[in-house]
Order: C-alpha cells, then structure tokens, then sequence
C-alpha cells in the first residue's frame, strides 16, 4: 500500500486533539533547552518517572548557562535514580559547548543540533519539531513500532535497510504544518495504544491505514532482533550418592568454562557408567536414573546437560584427590561457588526430598 500522508496525519492529529498528552512540564514554557532537557530524560525512561526529575532538574538549572556553569556532580546528583548516566554527563558536556560555540543559546539548526553529544537523528528531530514545529522526522522506538505496523515493514529495525525504510516512511508521512502535534501525537499513539503486546486496536485512529491490522500480524510485527543459532554441545553431569548421603564433587579446571567453581563430575554423554563407576571407585553403582535434561546458554555455544544419578552402596569410595574431588553433604555443597544449572540441579533435587534420609539422589 501506498501511504497517502495526508489522510493518515489528519486521522493521527484528530485523535492527539482529542487523547495527546498536551499538558506535560516541557510542553508549558516550551524553549529549546527545555526540551532538549526532557527529550534527554526520556529517552530511556518513562514519562510518568520523568516528570519529578524534569521539575527539580529544571528548578535547580532554570537555563542553559546555569546548566553549563555548575559542577557535574551537582547535575549527577540531579539524575540520581533515572539511570544511564551518560545521558547526564552528555547533557553536561553539550551546554559547555553550546556556551563555547554558540554564544550560550540552543541551536535552531538540525546539523547544529545533530553534532551535539547525545543527540542523535530522531532526537534532534524530536527537539527542534517539538519547541519551534520545524518539520523533521523522528523514529523512537514507539514510532518505529506504530510505522512497522501500519505499513508492514518486515525484519528487525537494528538492521540497516529496515531502518532506512522506516526512516524513509517517516520523512513521507510527516505533514508540514503542526509538526510538533503530529511528532508528540505518533510518540504517544505508540506509548498508549500501539503497545508491544495486546495494542488496543479497537482505540486506534490509524486501523484503516494498518496492514497488520487487516491481516493479524500485529503481534508479529516490529520483528524481534533475530537469536543467534549458537553450536550445541552435550554433557553428562552424575549426581553420585555414597551410602553417608555425600555427594561427589569436582573442582574444574582453572581455566576454560566455571574455571575453578566445584561441579558435579561429568562424562560423555552414552559412556558405560559401570565401567566408569568400576574405575573411579572399584565398585559399580546399585541404581542408575536419568533425571530430566538441563540446557544452559553460554554466550557462544549452547550446552544440553543430561543429568543421571547414581546409587553407590560399598562402604568406603575412594577418591583421588581431595583438593580436586570430595563427598559433601548437599547442604555443604550449596554453600560453595557452583556453576548456575549444577546449582538449579542439586536444588531442585533438594526440594523434592531427594535428599532425605533414606532417599536415593
Ligand atoms: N519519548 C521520547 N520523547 C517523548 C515525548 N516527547 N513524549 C513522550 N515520550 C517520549
């Protein structure tokens, strides 16, 4: 479908008349540092957080050159709690440099404001279309998602050509008068309506222009960022009781996976575990159980564990090393550094009695 920019500002317009946030603190009193300041603020965060920090952030730095001239730690101690820091650092450093090279005034210029530190495309659009109604794009995330939708843009906006095809769209679409309207209003049809999960499409202003709404795929569309197929490995990890209720323990080699962390013992997955049993402990275990498999995920390999417990009876198991192996009580073994899934393993093994006295692991 073509989109025909006009219908589909005027039908996003009359709802934000209608439904917009028109009564927002940077939304009063609308000079380019004010929201240059919010769009900073929210650009991780959420309206509703950033109202109270915006109050006393602009309370405390009423202008630019107050801004500029205090110290960062009265500014970060003014971002304490809104997080990403770096925005606040950013924001810092910029009003320095808008006072060095641009006589202490916010620029009006895009380029101007695109090159400043923390400004990006769709920010910089954001603040000049917000504070003075120039006409420039902007692609948050929200409007990113109300756009993928509407014109069923396929693949994962991260991706480059997904995102110059949005980006095209929103260039397109944008109406040349009462642009800061239409840019607040897409930011909030995203932000109430055209939500991640369950958007409320019976609320929406835009149906007649959303492809995946005439076809269902709002849940399918912006596509997620694709996993990675990461290679699978196999292990067999043996949860050994000894006739005391100990459990045998390895510690891991120093370096490579859990480097050094106390684990269960582990063979190849198929290994005959009598003769495993025969060669360790000179005695071969009274009872065998598969217990359910485990999948835990490194960053670059996927790892199947198969987990088996085993029952050995002979009085006294030797072990080789007592620095590398030991029989613990489960207890004890909880209390050590344990690799996560050998940590779920023995855990869920110790909420279902397995532990007990007279219970076999
Ligand atoms: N997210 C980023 N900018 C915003 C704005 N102006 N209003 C609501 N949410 C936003």
């Amino acid at each position: 479908m073509t989109p025909s920019p006009d219908a589909f500002a005027t039908a996003l317009l009359t709802w934000f008349d209608l439904h917009g946030r028109r009564d927002l603190p940077w939304q009063r009193d609308r000079t380019l540092y004010r929201v240059w300041v919010s769009e900073i603020m929210l650009q991780q965060t959420q309206v509703g957080v950033v109202i109270p920090y915006f109050e006393r952030f602009t309370r405390r730095f009423p202008t630019l050159l107050d801004l500029a001239e205090a110290p960062i730690d009265a500014v970060l101690a003014l971002w304490s709690g809104l997080g990403y820091y770096a925005r606040a650092r950013n924001l810092h450093r910029a009003a320095g440099l808008i006072r060095d090279r641009h006589g202490g005034s916010f620029p009006d210029r895009f380029d101007q404001v695109e090159a400043l530190p923390g400004i990006g495309r769709s920010t910089a659009g954001a603040i000049l279309s917000l504070a003075t109604d120039q006409r420039h794009p902007i692609l948050d995330g929200n409007v990113k998602r109300v756009l993928a939708r509407c014109f069923l843009v396929e693949g994962w906006p991260g991706r480059s050509s997904v995102l110059a095809q949005l980006w095209d769209l929103a260039e397109c679409l944008t109406p040349r008068e009462r642009v800061a309207a239409y840019n607040q209003g897409m930011m909030d049809l995203g932000a109430t309506i055209c939500t991640r999960s369950s958007p409320a499409c019976g609320l929406c202003p835009l149906t007649t222009h959303c492809r995946a709404m005439a076809l269902g795929r709002q849940g399918e569309l912006p596509a997620s960022r694709p996993r990675r197929v990461l290679p699978a490995r196999t292990t067999q990890m043996l949860v050994a009781t000894n006739p005391a209720g100990e459990i045998l323990v390895e510690r891991r080699p120093p370096a490579g996976v859990w480097g050094g962390l106390w684990s269960l013992p582990e063979t190849t997955p198929g290994q005959d575990l009598g003769d495993w049993c025969q060669t360790r402990f000179g005695t071969t275990p009274t009872r065998v159980e598969m217990l359910p498999t485990r999948r835990h995920t490194f960053s670059h390999f996927s790892l199947e564990i198969r987990v088996v417990s085993l029952r050995l009876e002979a009085a006294r198991i030797a072990i080789a090393d007592g620095d590398a192996q030991r029989w613990l009580k489960p207890q004890d073994i909880l209390s050590l550094g344990l690799p996560a899934p050998v940590k779920s393993i023995l855990e869920t093994l110790d909420a279902e009695g397995a532990f007990e006295a007279g219970e076999t692991a």
